[in-house]
């Protein structure tokens, strides 16, 4: 493995050794779930170890320090484990390269110090802990011959934490400290993309890869394609690689699937000399919306809100092959419609409701709609769908991304009634000598990128914090409400995110209710004042119970819960919790789960892949949907595959989010690990999403009759847009893991 003239014999000689030593590795990892100890606060002496902790709390990692008494509390705090590291593990590897210190997530930058000396730090730019990843893994390594560890002493790890807001903490395992094994030398890399050269034919691109200039490897790669219902394997193929650092192993596989569903497919690469097996799963895409049809349609919601004299701008989303032609009649005097971009402009100067009857007409066809336009105090009266620049681009979202996003919006998804481009956090730069917010230099031109997201049809969105300062150090609004609202209606702003963040500082250290709303309702009146229809979405992590009293300062969302991850545990953590909202949800205002985390996705300038299956991804925007949700789409849209493509024009399925009823889904049925939640719609007839959280397949029997459908109910398929014939008291499916199968339901009258 190591590379030199005498190799082979040297390698002959010590594979016997190697076999035993990689074979005990893992046993030999050093547990650091233990006995952790914790002060919040910040203090240079805590990272020494002579420092004397005992008088401090103790507390378990895996979890904020949220939920362990320190509820609402923001800043710094340390962490310390006392933890003997035997030489045993050192002498029983068999590279005696580096020790690895494994310390999970934490929220949101760190500091690691080992014995008094920092091994590590996750600080983003500008280089201060304050502006941590709170999402990514700390993995710290040091040399294995390193002086700062004390082997088979006692040593001290200590861990300052920043945390700017929400959550905060050593979250999320695992933890441990482990020597780095031949197979961390290794990349396994299956991002390439699958490429389609027909509905069910695919090839993909994997690549093997030493990491170190030092070692080489051979070995063999098995690729398993299985249906993971019955097990049948599709594709089968072993193959004898050979790499390098600077010589990777390329392998395109192809092969044909019998079905359009879900296949799972495994890649194990075997080390040929220590026989350690590297191993990863992933998921093939289908895609189950139908493809565009060629004939007019009209889609969205039924109504929309405006408030009198205010500017008004609604673009009709239609599909069907271009050109088409818009037609509108019962536009209330001040409105005008564009036949050819199906944009309406202008503005209403009294209160009342205006039914429409819109058209689409192109040269196969004509699509008809009703529409209501409700002129009145109340705006955003079906959840937003838009797109919000944090998932992807964090803070180095910028005025070219925000304008290819909106090119990409307009191309590909407003036709199914995508509207919001909404730029998050890093736009802001400093006040001028009047208090004057201004834009940093990433924004040369806020006025000029809202007119062009206007020209589109579409919306823009902002982000400010009520603190002095935003969830990512930029500047907030506090003490500027004012301003900042008149300088947002000047650029042309149509949408706020309102992030708590260092607004902590400022509200008592034990807020009450009136203190969580005094900063919202601030900016309420700062926004009334403009004249203009700005959607206000408050955003505080669900405190103080916020549905409850969000729709009555006047917000049109709230968010429920701290920040989303692209994981099945977040996802279905955050999502199968929603229920306690949904009777808080009306017409204007929606609980906020937070956004979307399909597509390439990164919260920096690095995007990857969501780590969500296909399946999961299903049950994202289906959940979503089924509650309500505002759907602000967090990846490149400049980059959308066909399959994250597919999720964003169902037509059926975007229909269910944006019901003019506003009536959320709740749980009617659980049993094991299938959920059922139903929601009502304004047609009368049920969505109904059959969830199943197993991580393997489930066939069920849906009890109809059990969730309130006594009746005979015609039954449709809202993914594949299929009816699914009659039936009654029961229903039987078979449901992929973590899938989702999403349907309606319409009582046959007799
Ligand atoms: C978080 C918020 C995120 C994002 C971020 C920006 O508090 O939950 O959605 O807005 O701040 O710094």
């Amino acid at each position: 493995m190591k590379r030199s003239p005498v190799a082979a014999l040297r390698l002959f000689l010590a594979s016997a050794l190697f076999l035993l030593s990689a074979a005990c590795l893992s046993a030999q990892d050093i547990p650091l779930s233990g006995k952790w100890k914790f002060s919040t606060g910040d203090q240079a002496i805590w990272a020494q170890p002579k420092f004397n902790d005992s008088s401090w709390a103790a507390i378990a990692v895996g979890a904020p320090w949220e939920r362990q008494g320190y509820k609402g509390y923001d800043g710094f705090a340390w962490y310390r484990l006392h933890v003997v590291i035997p030489s045993s593990i050192r002498e029983h590897s068999f590279l005696k390269e580096r020790l690895r210190f494994n310390l999970g997530k934490i929220d949101d930058g760190d500091q690691v110090y080992l014995n008094g000396v920092l091994i590590g730090q996750n600080a983003g730019s500008p280089g201060t802990i304050e502006a941590g990843q709170w999402q990514a893994e700390r993995v710290y390594t040091l040399n294995i011959d390193d002086r700062r560890i004390l082997w088979n002493k006692e040593n001290v790890i200590a861990v300052r934490v920043y945390d700017h807001a929400g959550n905060g903490g050593m979250y999320e395992g695992p933890y441990g400290i482990s020597v780095a094994d031949v197979t961390d030398f290794i990349t396994l890399d299956i991002g390439d993309p699958f490429h389609f050269n027909g509905p069910r034919q695919l090839s993909k691109k994997i690549i093997l890869q030493s990491t170190s200039e030092k070692y080489d490897f051979t070995g063999k790669l098995n690729i398993r394609v299985t249906d993971p219902l019955s097990g049948t394997v599709v594709l089968k193929q072993t193959i004898g690689t050979d790499f390098a650092h600077d010589r990777p192993f390329e392998y395109l596989y192809k092969t044909t699937l019998p079905e359009n569903k879900a296949y799972e497919v495994t890649y194990d690469f075997t080390e040929g000399r220590s026989g350690k097996v590297i191993s990863t799963t992933e998921y093939i895409p289908y895609i189950l919306t139908p493809a565009p049809s060629p004939l007019p349609r009209i889609n969205g919601p039924e109504v929309y809100g405006v408030r009198p004299s205010a500017p008004f701008l609604y673009k009709i989303p239609a599909t069907g092959q271009k050109p088409l032609e818009y037609t509108a009649t019962g536009l209330p005097a001040g409105l005008k419609l564009d036949s050819h971009t199906g944009i309406i402009t202008g503005s209403i100067a009294k209160k009342g409701s205006y039914p429409l009857q819109l058209t689409v007409k192109n040269k196969s066809g004509i699509g008809r709609r009703s529409f209501t336009i409700q002129c009145g105090p109340t705006i955003g009266l079906t959840p937003a769908l838009g797109w919000n620049s944090w998932n992807c681009w964090g803070l180095s979202v910028s005025d070219e991304k925000v304008r290819q996003s909106a090119a990409a919006m307009a191309a590909q998804l407003s036709d199914h009634g995508w509207t919001y481009i909404n730029i998050d956090d890093g736009w802001e730069d400093k006040r001028d000598a009047a208090g004057e917010v201004l834009p940093n230099n990433k924004f040369p031109d806020m006025k000029g990128l809202a007119g062009y997201v206007h020209s589109l049809g579409l919306k823009i969105g902002i982000y400010s914090s009520p603190g002095p300062r935003t969830c990512g150090g930029y500047l907030g609004s506090y003490q500027h409400e004012i301003q900042d609202a008149a300088s947002y209606a000047r650029w042309g702003i149509d949408y706020l995110k309102y992030d708590w963040c260092s607004y902590g500082e400022i509200a008592p250290k034990s807020p009450g209710l009136d203190d969580y709303k005094k900063p919202y309702i601030v900016m309420r009146d700062a926004l009334d004042r403009t004249g203009r229809d700005i959607l206000y979405s408050l955003c505080q992590y669900g405190w103080g119970a916020v549905w409850k009293w969000g729709g009555g300062i006047g917000a049109n969302s709230w968010r429920t819960t701290g920040d989303i991850e692209d994981n099945w545990k977040s996802l279905s953590t955050i999502g199968f919790q929603q229920d306690k909202a949904a009777p808080y949800t009306a017409p204007g205002n929606f609980n906020d789960p937070d956004m979307l985390v399909v597509g390439r996705v990164g919260w920096g300038p690095s995007l990857h892949a969501t780590r969500l299956t296909p399946d999961e991804q299903y049950t994202h925007i289906s959940l979503w949907a089924l509650l309500a949700a505002p759907l602000l789409i967090g990846c490149d849209m400049s980059k959308l595959d066909p399959f994250t493509l597919g999720l964003l024009t169902n037509d059926e399925v975007l229909a269910v989010d944006q019901d003019a009823l506003a009536s959320p889904a709740v749980k009617a049925w659980s049993k094991e690990n299938i959920q059922i939640w139903t929601r009502t719609l304004k047609s009368g007839a049920k969505a109904i999403g059959i969830f199943n959280l197993d991580n393997k397949p489930a066939r069920v029997t849906v009890p109809l009759s059990e969730i309130g459908l006594q009746k005979e109910q015609r039954l449709r398929d809202l993914w594949r847009q299929k009816d699914l014939g009659v039936h009654t008291k029961e229903y039987n499916a078979t449901i992929p893991a973590h899938g989702v199968l999403l349907l309606s339901a319409r009582t046959i009258a007799h």
